[in-house]
């Protein structure tokens, strides 16, 4: 019903995605965009491989490879994975975000085509994730900067579904068992009270489930909701949920939601880079936006009526207003989605491709598709 209302918008939107999307796929065939500049793509396979966000590309290449069948999203997708292999060369540099990395391009590309190069690729970096668990302090350690031996972050959820596709690939549910114990401790210690998110927290690492603090990380401050943390958590419980089907990661992906769309409804629908943040300056993230988007649509799928059309539609509101205030559809420029935000204190406004991937993700899940990326 929701859907059919705003179907014209959908296939309307999803068109002007392809057409801009089937020239830059050639345009940027041969980089690995981060954002524009003068509206052209910046190329990060010139500054840094290693980069968390280098899949985003290739893997927004597979969604639209698995929409349309055009060859010129296969051909880019595959160039994508090509060149981010050379972060197997920076090995101390790789990272806790390898599954945003490599699931989205070389596991797509495995799904997909059934490519054994890329199962090998994909199966090789949920090893390296999964050796980043912790087993005294149960949990995934983020980053490598010294002293951070027991630092967490809520980004992880996203990462985590790497690690059940390889427990279902090797037959051997010992990856699970991490993907499950990092949710858990997601749950536990990142999620608050109130539904709000902590983007750091620092663990004890002898001891499971003792925390010695929290951080802001990229939102506000101390204690203040960084949306982009929230919608990492929205979507990311919703598919621990679809992975494992455990209804609790369904609970705890509906509370974070709930506090998203309450926040979100506040502004017309256009979500503040953090929730606690002051009036003024007015900072806005539209990753978040898109990212919460797709979460939200999983959960509508897995739950029922009235609840089910409550999560829909914030998704369908979110989409449409960054859609019509947000969303840049000239030839002029390589993006789609304007006013991402990397972190509340640092930079401007812009496009960030994490911001067109999940954008685009969102309105092919409207349309219907059954591909899963994650
Ligand atoms: N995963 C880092 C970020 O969301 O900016």
């Amino acid at each position: 019903m929701i859907i059919n209302q705003n179907q014209k918008w959908i296939d309307q939107t999803f068109d002007k995605i392809d057409k801009k999307l089937k020239e830059t796929a050639i345009k940027s065939r041969y980089k690995i965009p981060y954002s524009v500049k003068d509206g052209v793509h910046t190329d990060m396979a010139k500054t840094d491989i290693t980069w968390w966000t280098n899949g985003f590309w290739g893997g927004l290449m597979w969604l639209m490879y698995e929409a349309t069948k055009n060859p010129e999203y296969l051909l880019t997708a595959k160039e994508c994975e090509k060149i981010l292999l050379g972060s197997f060369e920076q090995i101390d540099g790789l990272h806790h975000d390898v599954g945003f990395m490599f699931h989205l391009t070389s596991g797509a590309s495995y799904r997909l085509t059934g490519d054994k190069h890329s199962r090998r690729n994909n199966l090789l970096v949920a090893m390296m994730l999964a050796s980043r668990y912790n087993i005294k302090g149960e949990f995934i350690r983020a980053w490598n900067i010294p002293n951070s031996e027991g630092w967490t972050i809520i980004d992880s959820m996203m990462n985590i579904p790497l690690l059940h596709w390889a427990s279902q690939e090797v037959k051997d549910d010992r990856f699970k068992h991490i993907a499950v114990k990092q949710a858990d401790m997601c749950a536990r210690d990142h999620v608050r009270e109130d539904g709000t998110i902590n983007h750091i927290v620092m663990h004890d690492l002898n001891e499971p489930g003792k925390v010695l603090g929290t951080k802001a990380g990229q939102g506000y401050g101390e204690g203040s909701c960084w949306s982009r943390g929230q919608s990492w958590a929205v979507y990311g419980f919703a598919l621990s949920y679809i992975h494992t089907k455990d209804e609790k990661y369904l609970e705890v992906a509906k509370r974070v939601a709930d506090l998203f769309v309450k926040e979100t409804e506040k502004t017309d629908w256009l979500p503040r880079c953090d929730f606690r943040q002051p009036d003024e300056p007015k900072r806005y993230d539209s990753t978040a936006g898109a990212i919460s988007a797709c979460g939200l649509i999983e959960i509508a799928k897995h739950t029922k009526g009235e609840e089910s059309k409550k999560y829909l539609s914030a998704a369908i509101n979110i989409l449409i207003a960054m859609e019509k205030n947000w969303c840049d559809w000239s030839k002029e420029n390589d993006s789609i989605l304007q006013m991402g935000k990397e972190e509340y204190h640092y930079g401007e406004h812009r496009n960030i491709i994490y911001g067109d991937f999940f954008f685009t993700e969102a309105i092919l899940k409207l349309k219907g598709s059954q591909f899963l990326i994650w």
